[in-house]
């Protein structure tokens, strides 16, 4: 029996609901046919934003939005997406796919998205091919509330009032696809860059984003943190889970039981990498004012067969799920530096919680774990510990992975990942100072190759979780192999 101990009594740190946040790059079907079709589409649609993904993405409680990249915010001159739609430049998509960029979801666009999803904004610019100027442009169209050329080009463009934005990322992966710079040269960029990234107003606080390592550089970490410091407001962290190698990195549902341990125990390694860049951080920043920001994260496996191999589309089946879970139980861990996090993508690419085929949608079972996930938003993380043995021969998979937190309401709420595919785990939960009258669950499992598909779309879904009893001090629960398990517990 595994011993699972909550400690009420530790109240660590809010867990900020950001961290349930979803990118959207102009990358693919993601954009355009996943949640943007346009105002004369048959498709149902709200000017243009597709129906079906909106409530669903709302129903999941998406609390903020990364856009327009990804590699592409490198490339992205923000006024070619203003004015008149037929006006609107086209360019080629160089990155993803080589296909025809029109432009026809640009700034208006964006914001118009995120009041339909009553969601925050997070836009990213363009540092690596834009300039100083066009950055500071760009931030002053989108909340200066004066009498100023960008604030007047707005209203001219159907805007009268600045939206609230809430991040602003100074560009994206400038390591490589933004502009291939050293971690020095980056930092001084950023400063004179950020610099024009004004505040217009006591409202709207702009927070800066500085782009942050990939994966396991630590130097990048530290060379941001001794030169760029407290101007800004958190630095980024970019992570995928890639089963194989870069070359052949593996199949979205076809996989062995091997594949399964090896995308489950990559995935894993998340934990070391937060903690690791967390601990850098304290150096210089023992308070935690620069939050760490993981704004791409999930599974990168080989594209479906016939399609684009520029689009990254992705099947997604329960073993994402087991990713998803274990990603997010291990962000609220680590919710006193991770702010905010994205998963990579919202639509149709990667990792993504739904699919699109024509007028027809999917909610993959990464969709679930977030909706299962939604009440630790702005919950705050408690003191949690469980026992569990380590399936890796090599390295470090637990077992069980879990957090646990208490909400406004004194609801405490469990997230419990089992990640083995043949062993359940029967959990014996004891909870500090507590008596407990009524605990409820809900699951997410299945074959971890069980995915929906739109001649199935119900075969994985969240269920009610009957394998659950209360105790004076908790509940005892048996979850079966390779399970996501919340509990509410009162
Ligand atoms: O999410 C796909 C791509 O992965 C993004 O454009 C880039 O930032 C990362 O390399």
């Amino acid at each position: 029996m595994e011993k699972y101990l909550i400690n009420p009594n530790q109240k660590l740190s809010t867990i900020c609901r950001d961290i349930y946040g979803t990118f959207s790059e102009h990358l693919g079907r993601c954009i355009y046919e996943g949640v943007y079709v346009g105002k004369d589409s048959p498709i149902p649609n709200v000017n243009g934003m597709r129906t079906d993904v909106v409530e669903a993405l709302k129903e999941a409680g998406l609390p903020v939005l990364r856009w327009p990249g990804g590699c592409f915010a490198d490339e992205y001159h923000w006024k070619d997406g203003i004015g008149p739609k037929e006006t609107r430049k086209k360019m080629i998509n160089t990155h993803w796919g080589g296909v025809v960029e029109d432009n026809s979801f640009g700034t208006h666009e964006f914001f118009e998205l995120c009041r339909q999803l009553g969601c925050d904004a997070y836009v990213t610019g363009n540092l690596g091919s834009g300039t100083v100027q066009e950055m500071s442009e760009w931030v002053e169209y989108m909340t200066f509330d004066g009498v100023s050329p960008m604030a007047d080009l707005r209203k001219e463009n159907g805007d009268e009032k600045p939206w609230r934005l809430k991040y602003f990322g100074v560009g994206n992966e400038n390591w490589r696809c933004g502009g291939n710079m050293t971690a020095d040269f980056y930092a001084d960029q950023y400063r004179r860059y950020a610099t024009y990234v004004r505040n217009y107003s006591f409202q709207n606080r702009v927070k800066k984003i500085a782009c942050g390592p990939s994966g396991g550089d630590y130097n990048w970490t530290d060379v941001l943190m001794k030169k760029v410091g407290r101007a800004m407001d958190g630095l980024s962290l970019h992570y995928y889970t890639v089963p194989g190698d870069w070359g052949h990195k593996g199949k979205a549902t076809e996989f062995t039981d091997e594949e399964y341990y090896a995308t489950i125990e990559k995935a894993y390694v998340m934990e070391e990498l937060v903690h690791r860049h967390d601990a850098l951080m304290d150096r210089y920043d023992p308070d935690k004012r620069i939050a760490l920001i993981v704004d791409e994260w999930g599974t990168w496996y080989d594209v479906e067969e016939g399609t684009n191999p520029g689009f990254l589309y992705q099947q997604n089946a329960v073993r994402d799920a087991i990713v998803a879970g274990l990603t997010l139980n291990i962000f609220n861990k680590h919710s006193d530096r991770v702010k905010m996090a994205n998963i990579a993508q919202t639509v149709n690419v990667l990792q993504s919680v739904a699919l699109t085929d024509g007028e027809d949608m999917l909610l993959t079972p990464t969709y679930f774990v977030f909706k299962m996930f939604r009440d630790h938003q702005d919950a705050t993380l408690l003191g949690s510990f469980i026992t569990t043995q380590n399936l890796s021969e090599k390295g470090r998979l637990p077992q069980l992975i879990e957090s646990a937190s208490v909400k406004e309401d004194g609801t405490i709420v469990s997230t419990v990942v089992n990640t083995s595919l043949t062993e359940p785990a029967d959990i014996l939960c004891q909870i500090a100072d507590t008596a407990v009258s009524k605990v409820t669950a809900e699951i997410l499992t299945g074959d971890p190759h069980d995915h929906n598909r739109f001649d199935d779309k119900d075969k994985v879904a969240l269920r009610p979780f009957d394998g659950v009893t209360v105790t004076p001090d908790g509940f005892r629960a048996a979850t079966p192999p390779c399970s996501v398990v919340k509990f509410l517990v009162k």
